[in-house]
């Protein structure tokens, strides 16, 4: 470990001359040189100058737990001494790959009872995408092979996961939207709905649905994917009739529906799952991040029982990857979810800390000049920042907002998001009521730097 003892200049540079960054321009950062985080313990993150910093985002909305949980990595330990990688390709399987399935057929919504692994959030989505497609070709209906998601999606960075994802920006990079993908609207009342009430817009968005399978063709439509609640596009809480007629447009025309809960799943919304917070009933999820909490790399994709038979009884599957079902990543995830049940981490977070998160959020966007809708579910939220409240109007693009809140943040040791205007949390569910009105004040704080940059009282 002799080398990682050195100052923040070194490391910026040899970051800077040997690191490409993912989702960054590299030559700004370069420039401006990276935060090196050097540990974590709870809610709160340390970087190498020694700032403690409140983490409002859960590292990248995974870290569910907390950080430095002693039982995943005695778990994480004692797995890496026994077996530290075997791979189950060669009829083979290993003591917490299995037990992993037992837990989560317990904690996964009812009929969920086979999981297929993997390392990520994409990978996973890539696997939601040959196994529904190999569903209907086992099926006899080879036709059925378009996946139907929503603009602003984020589903994954892998060329299927950017493909199903809704991000213009993703697409245009190397012209990696893969034909077989199509996109609808995405259910943001606020933003897009203009004079329409929110039931009347949730409707109008669900029915694109409908129309764009009559467009394709209900015989070559094999999915629907979509987060319970859109996360990376700005934490969208679709209207309460969306889901429902997603629900009866899919069954309708049978067209599977696959709820993307990377970001959802294991207690982010209140319930263990997003599809259980929306009322949504889905025949595949997609999980990572909150899987493992992020300890370890994990993901996994959950078959319903009517999937997962007709995928057994279908033959060959050929499809895999090295670390499916990796040993010492399983006992992370056994060891979190057992974390998350033991401190009742899903009960706290629906009846305590959540409600506590959202009544904070929506009395500063009642307050604050600058924040016109507070949005969100459980732990994860969105300050909706516009120039006037009256008529939800933007600021100017030029303004460039959200940035300027979120470069406040982190001066003030807040970690917090900028999608667009929005401001976003997604903290570790573990935060404490005084730490979330740590939260609730810097964010406060740092809404009111913004203004006075902007001008506004
Ligand atoms: C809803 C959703 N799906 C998939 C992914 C991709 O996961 P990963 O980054 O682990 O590949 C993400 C990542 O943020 C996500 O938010």
């Amino acid at each position: 470990m002799k080398n990682f003892n050195r100052n923040t200049a070194q490391w910026q540079e040899l970051d800077r001359d040997h690191h490409i960054h993912p989702f960054s321009d590299a030559a700004k950062l370069n420039a401006k040189g990276t935060r090196v985080i050097t540990k974590a313990e709870g809610s709160y993150i340390w970087d190498s100058e020694g700032n403690k910093i409140l983490d409002g985002m859960a590292g990248l909305w995974c870290v569910n737990v907390g950080y430095g949980r002693q039982e995943i990595i005695d778990a994480a330990d004692k797995q890496m001494k026994e077996l530290c990688y075997y791979n189950s390709f060669f009829q083979t399987s290993n003591p917490p790959q299995i037990e992993l399935g037992r837990l989560l057929s317990d904690v996964t919504p009812d009929g969920f009872d086979h999981f297929f692994y993997s390392s990520s959030g994409s990978e996973a989505n890539d696997t939601v995408v040959r196994m529904v497609r190999h569903y209907w070709e086992i099926l006899g209906k080879t036709t059925k092979k378009t996946i139907i998601s929503r603009n602003n999606a984020y589903h994954g960075s892998t060329l299927a996961g950017t493909s199903l994802g809704g991000m213009k920006y993703m697409h245009e990079m190397g012209g990696s939207l893969l034909p077989g993908f199509e996109h609808i609207s995405q259910p943001h009342w606020y933003l897009d709905g203009g004079a329409a009430t929110e039931e009347e817009f949730g409707l109008a968005c669900a029915q694109e649905l409908e129309a764009k399978i009559k467009e394709i063709g209900a015989d070559n439509v094999a999915a629907f994917i979509g987060e319970p609640i859109q996360g990376a596009g700005g934490v969208i809480v679709p209207p309460a009739n969306y889901w429902p007629e997603i629900q009866r447009i899919c069954h309708k025309y049978d067209i599977l529906l696959c709820a993307d809960e990377v970001i959802c799943g294991f207690g982010r919304t209140g319930t263990w799952f997003g599809s259980e917070t929306m009322g949504i009933k889905p025949d595949v999820i997609t999980m990572a991040k909150g899987l493992s909490s992020g300890y370890l790399p994990i993901s996994a994709v959950g078959l319903h029982q009517h999937v997962a038979q007709t995928i057994i009884e279908g033959g060959d599957i050929n499809h895999g990857y090295t670390y499916s079902g990796h040993p010492v990543a399983s006992a992370a995830a056994i060891a979190n979810i057992n974390y998350i049940i033991d401190h009742n981490i899903v009960e706290i977070v629906g009846s305590e800390t959540g409600p506590y998160l959202q009544k904070g959020f929506q009395d500063l966007a009642d307050r604050h000049v600058m924040v016109g809708e507070a949005r969100g579910r459980g732990m994860m939220g969105a300050l909706q920042m516009v120039q006037d409240k009256d008529v939800r109007k933007l600021f100017d693009a030029d303004l460039d907002v959200g940035n300027k809140c979120r470069d406040h943040c982190f001066e003030n040791n807040l970690i917090m998001r900028a999608v667009g205007q929005s401001m976003i949390v997604s903290p570790p569910l573990t935060m404490t009521i005084s730490e979330i009105d740590e939260l609730l004040e810097k964010a406060e704080m740092c809404l009111d730097l913004t203004a006075r940059d902007l001008g506004i009282a």
